[in-house]
């Protein structure tokens, strides 16, 4: 048996339970994991609050993408994608269902070694929002030479996203509260507050060739707008209401954007192991405490990634 988070139904954090399930072995591919951390991000709230689909057949809804842990069972012909797995490597696992646990069955395509510099809670929060960082920084074709302006830059998605821009030798603007800046100056970004002025503080550091706007808002969205002339060079992965309207990418991993992802994912473990790509690690909570995590992960500020722990 291994204890798993679900939600018992469609709604806020109240609805999360944890279950006693029996796990299958692995089958053809797939690989066991012992648990060490479960990264956690806002999809995991958005999609048993109801407004992705409730329908009552996906209850109760496992929850979490993914996990670092240490492979406990291989199954036949099991390989990760950055080599062939053994019983007690320790590995990052993605695409995976029900990441909040202390078990879980994955495919072995979808499992990666950890980089021995980071620890568990820091590689469980890697391959996600690093992996959707490099796909916008692809999308807008991000380069030496650029600057890019970075909206929501101290998140989980955010802080990836400067550090990547950077490696590419692009000169970051990143937009965030002044808790955020003294770290962000520290990746080598000019961070600006975001906020009725946002536009001219932007103007002031220079001109903007390319936007990621990971916040959604219309301040993001405008001043993207505002600032970059070539509305090809501007992406955002949260404001879906407007990018139609204003022409510009919106990206999910739907999009033909999985195979861009799935490919970065043993670049950010190279970078990591490197030591040029840094987690932050924001707050840890154990599994029982999945509701809180959640809470405090809408509130909308968290400073880089929020784990679980078994
Ligand atoms: N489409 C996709 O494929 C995809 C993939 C991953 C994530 N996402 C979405 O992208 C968004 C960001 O994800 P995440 O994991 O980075 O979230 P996160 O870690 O919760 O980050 C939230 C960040 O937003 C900042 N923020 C809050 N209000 C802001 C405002 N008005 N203007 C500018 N920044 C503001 C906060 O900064 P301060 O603390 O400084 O206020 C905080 O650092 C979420 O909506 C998520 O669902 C989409």
């Amino acid at each position: 048996m291994t204890r798993t988070v679900v939600a018992q139904a469609y709604g806020g954090p109240e609805v999360l339970a944890i279950e006693d399930i029996e796990l299958p072995a692995p089958g053809d591919g797939q690989v066991l994991v012992d648990v060490c951390a479960a990264g956690t991000n806002p999809i995991d709230f958005k999609l048993y609050s109801g407004a992705m689909g409730d329908d009552p057949a996906a209850l109760p809804m496992p929850v979490g993408m993914e996990v670092a842990g240490v492979v406990a069972a291989v199954g036949p012909g099991a390989h990760g994608y950055t080599g062939p797995l053994s019983v007690g490597d320790e590995v990052i696992a993605t695409n995976v269902r029900g990441g909040y646990s202390e078990q879980v069955v994955v495919a072995g395509g979808d499992v990666g070694h950890k980089p021995a510099g980071l620890s568990f809670e820091e590689a469980a929060g890697l391959i996600l929002a690093g992996a959707t960082a490099w796909h916008l920084l692809m999308k807008t074709d991000v380069g030496t030479g650029d600057t890019v302006l970075i909206h929501a830059a101290g998140g989980g998605v955010g802080l990836m996203a400067v550090q990547l821009a950077a490696a590419r030798g692009a000169r970051v603007i990143a937009t965030a509260s002044a808790a955020r800046h003294d770290e962000l100056r520290g990746y080598g970004a000019h961070p600006v507050a975001y906020g009725p002025g946002l536009a001219d503080r932007v103007r002031a550091i220079g001109t903007v060739d390319a936007a990621l706007d990971l916040v959604g808002t219309d301040e993001a969205l405008d001043t993207s707008i505002e600032l970059v002339a070539d509305r090809a060079r501007i992406a955002t992965i949260a404001g879906f209401g407007r990018a139609g309207e204003l022409g510009i990418a919106a990206l999910t991993g739907a999009d033909g954007g999985q195979e861009i992802r799935n490919a970065a994912r043993p670049e950010l473990i190279k970078l990591a192991d490197e030591g040029r790509l840094e987690v932050t690690v924001d707050k840890v909570f154990s599994l029982g405490e999945a509701a809180e995590a959640h809470r405090y992960l809408q509130a909308g500020h968290t400073r880089g990634k929020v784990v679980l722990v078994p």
